[in-house]
């Protein structure tokens, strides 16, 4: 008998099946032995009964959590079991052991986060993978409707993208490397050629901040286009991640439901976004008591906060004061000393989305690069894009766990993403 699903064995409902998976549950007494058996799609009740398997019993009373077992018998419908199924077994297939599965409640994050390759195995490590997952794949579609073409850059480089004391450095034979931070730098030069372009790829940050906001290596789509401007760049973000929630909703509901995930605020989420300045936001910083001024940079309880108090939801902020911002964004000439940039905040979340219209005239960037002292050295090829032939172009930065995070309703990006890394934790 070919083996199914157990969501599919659930659909399906009564009659004989074939299903296989891990041990999630076991009780047993000398006449029953009542396993909860996962597989990626869910969880269900397993009976086998001592008459049956006398033989076997040995082993089947001794089977552990996390076993991995071949069972095929008789499913129907019962309320008391966890799932609302049950699948009364005639045959039995111990695949692998497992003894002292070293997973438990009491474990501390510390030891969980040592045991992380096992802890995946968990209900809720399992639904937030499948998330992103659908999450990844849909701005890949997203991207490809709407033609971009995506574009790869190295992880390694010659000298620091973003510049900063946040950048891992690494050793390259006889000379230094550095760890991507962004792949901005080359898509600025790539939309010459394709127009549109976009990635996902891994960016890493040399960040010691130890918040449930920062991991060292995340997952950064970006976007870059040549002709957009700052509108266009702000459409593009909100329609991307709109369709990529409604792809989740429809894909991953049994998922959002194991997270307990609020998808009531999921099915709300439509653009357009709300639109605000720094100056505006500054201002109902003030008006919510928060010791802030014109000038000043948010924290990250502000970011987390202002998106609330834009009736909590997703909240576009544009025209930070050009001393906040890095040389490549553009100056908005309407609000001069002010740039024409965003950052989108998300409830709970704070900085999701940065993005900008870039600063397109050479020796604009040069006068910005000198007063912030920084010398692009073996980047310079960067400014090529404005030698030969530039043009009004914008693009963003997306962190993919903090959006994940924002879905799932975690409080931590760490678990949107499987093996994270972080300045203290380097493995598994
Ligand atoms: O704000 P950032 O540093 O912007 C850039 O790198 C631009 N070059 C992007 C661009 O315009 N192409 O990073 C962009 C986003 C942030 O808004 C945040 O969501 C995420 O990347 N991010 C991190 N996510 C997890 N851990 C970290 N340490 C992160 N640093 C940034
Ligand atoms: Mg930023």
């Amino acid at each position: 008998m070919a083996f199914v699903s157990i969501k599919e064995a659930m659909k399906k409902g009564k009659g004989k099946v074939a299903i296989r998976g891990w041990v999630y549950r076991e009780r047993g007494s000398n006449k029953f032995k009542f396993l909860v058996l996962r597989d990626s799609t869910n969880i269900i009740q397993v009976v086998l009964k001592h008459e049956k398997f006398e033989k076997d019993w040995e082993q089947i009373d001794k089977l552990q959590i996390e076993a991995s077992v071949e069972i095929s018998g008789e499913i129907k419908e019962d309320k008391r079991a966890p799932t609302g199924y049950e699948v009364e077994a005639d045959k039995i297939n111990i695949v692998g052991e497992s003894k002292d599965f070293p997973i438990n409640k009491d474990l501390n994050e510390e030891l969980l986060g040592d045991r992380r390759h096992l802890w995946l195995r968990s209900r809720k490590m399992t639904a937030a993978m499948k998330i992103r997952s659908t999450v990844m794949f849909a701005m890949h579609e997203y991207m490809h409707k709407n033609g971009f073409t995506e574009i790869e850059a190295p992880s390694l480089s010659g000298a620091a993208s973003e510049g900063g004391s946040e950048v891992f450095e690494t050793k390259y034979f006889d000379k230094k490397a550095y760890l991507t931070q962004s792949w901005q730098f080359y898509a600025e030069n790539v939309i010459h050629s394709v127009g549109k372009a976009y990635a996902m790829a891994p960016s890493f940050r040399a960040e010691k901040s130890k918040t449930p906001w920062h991991v060292t290596e995340f997952w950064h789509f970006e976007v870059e286009g040549a002709w957009m401007n700052l509108n266009d760049d702000m459409n593009v973000t909100e329609e991307c991640i709109v369709y990529a929630i409604e792809k989740v909703l429809k894909e991953n509901l049994a998922e959002l439901e194991t997270l307990g995930a609020n998808i009531e605020m999921l099915k709300k989420v439509k653009a357009p976004f709300k639109r605000i300045t720094y100056s505006d936001a500054i201002e109902k910083l003030k008006e919510k008591g928060h010791k802030i001024k014109e000038g000043d940079d948010f924290g990250s309880a502000e970011e987390r906060s202002l998106a609330k108090y834009y009736g909590n939801k997703f909240v576009f902020v544009t025209n930070y004061p050009l001393g906040l911002l890095k040389f490549y964004h553009g100056e908005d000439l309407k609000k001069p000393g002010t740039g024409t940039n965003f950052n989108l905040l998300a409830p709970g979340v704070g900085e999701m989305v940065d993005g900008s219209q870039r600063e397109p005239d050479l020796n604009k960037i040069i006068e910005r690069l000198k007063k912030a002292k920084i010398d692009l050295g073996a980047s310079d090829w960067y400014l090529d894009s404005r030698r030969y032939g530039s043009v009004p172009h914008s693009g963003f930065g997306l962190g993919l766990e903090r959006f994940v995070a924002w879905i799932c309703g975690f409080d931590t990006i760490k678990d949107a993403i499987p093996f994270p890394r972080t300045p203290t934790r380097i493995y598994p």
